[in-house]
């Protein structure tokens, strides 16, 4: 029966369903062909994007998020300009090929120039070599316009679910949080031209099988470019704690999101998925689980080691104790034994936005 599965052109939402319940065995069928599928569309090869998560100031309210606006319990940071220049420094002298500016998400004026400002900086301290990604949040267009030409060319807005009433029972329903407005931004961000990347929490309560399936069918339908999906790790500080005793195990949430990211792999062979470091928060060889299943890239973080603490979007978040270095030396230790390759000083683009392109 699983075979049947794993060789047909087209899976249908109960084919998705019975891969992501399926049992152990053939689990590890499942991970072959995603692995075998990878190999032979995007290589082998990881593809870095040094992750500076420059504030933690949010204006949302996500249940989930540990740094939502009502939680006054953690330090409030915002890296200068000057300290967000330095990690870009960086990566770019370790020949990280690409970068990731997230924060908190802001909506203003103010806001909108400084990321022009540093666009521009970034490109120009790294002589236009490094990619950037931007993971910033719900913004107009006329924004996504403006960070588009200062040099941004890929953004990460996950859609958290694509089930609009699981939507709203993890975020308040208020003018700040709205489902049909993340899609639009989705909608406006290709419009622009980045490449687009979104994704899911995965093991949420009230989260069903059939969700699942949807969300991965909803990113094959909406073409997207990118992929990062993590677990949903609780955080004692939010809202959706109080539902923490009808989660699945933290083990079961692990694997249930390779299998996510191994089905998103049959479905959208040559797009970018990314393995999330809130895999590495529940194993410690997470990321590189994730990169032998289907998984591409890998967002080592690259913030100033004193910020970490503070961004704190999940309980357990792996080595916020450590600076940039000590991790790249051990990171790429474990790719290479993981057998992958790592492309230094490459881009490594979505394959799939390329294959668009080219049909347009
Ligand atoms: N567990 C796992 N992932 C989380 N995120 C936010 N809070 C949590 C949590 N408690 C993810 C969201 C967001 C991304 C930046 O981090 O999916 O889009
Ligand atoms: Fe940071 Fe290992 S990845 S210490």
């Amino acid at each position: 029966m699983i075979n049947k599965i794993l060789n047909k052109k087209t899976l249908t939402k109960g084919d998705i369903i019975t891969l992501l319940k399926t049992n152990k065995e053939d689990t590890i069928k499942l991970f072959k062909k995603a692995n075998n599928i990878k190999v032979e569309t995007v290589g082998n090869k990881v593809y870095y994007r040094g992750l500076v998560e420059f504030s933690n100031i949010c204006e949302k309210d996500c249940f989930y998020c540990g740094i939502r606006k009502s939680n006054s319990n953690f330090e409030k940071y915002n890296l200068s300009d000057k300290e967000i220049i330095e990690a870009a420094e960086f990566a770019y002298k370790e020949n990280y090929g690409s970068l990731v500016l997230q924060s908190g998400e802001l909506k203003s004026e103010y806001f909108t120039n400084r990321i022009e400002g540093l666009l521009k900086g970034i490109k120009k301290v790294s002589n236009n070599k490094l990619g950037i990604t931007i993971s910033l949040g719900e913004q107009t267009e006329e924004t996504y316009k403006k960070w588009f030409n200062a040099g941004a060319h890929r953004y990460l807005l996950r859609i958290e679910s694509s089930n609009k009433d699981l939507y709203y029972k993890i975020h308040p329903k208020n003018k700040k949080h709205n489902f049909e407005e993340r899609l639009e931004c989705l909608k406006s961000l290709k419009k622009v031209g980045y490449q687009t990347g979104t994704g899911v929490m995965v093991g949420l309560p009230f989260q069903t099988y059939e969700d699942l399936a949807n969300d991965l069918l909803f990113m094959k339908k909406f073409d997207i470019d990118m992929c990062g999906m993590g677990p949903y790790i609780e955080h004692e500080d939010t809202p959706l704690y109080k539902f923490k005793d009808e989660l699945k195990p933290l083990k079961e949430r692990f694997t249930l999101t390779l299998k996510m990211i191994a089905i998103l792999r049959l479905i959208m062979p040559d797009i970018n998925i990314a393995a999330a470091t809130a895999l590495q928060a529940i194993d410690p060889l997470g990321r590189e689980k994730a990169m032998k299943i289907g998984a591409n890239i890998i967002m080592p973080n690259i913030t100033p080691g004193m910020y970490r603490d503070d961004y704190s979007l999940y309980q357990n978040k792996p080595c916020t104790d450590e600076e940039a270095s000590d991790c790249k030396n051990c990171l790429e230790a474990r790719i290479t034994i993981a057998g992958s390759e790592i492309g230094y000083g490459e881009w490594g683009d979505s394959l799939h936005y390329k294959h668009n392109k080219y049909l347009e």
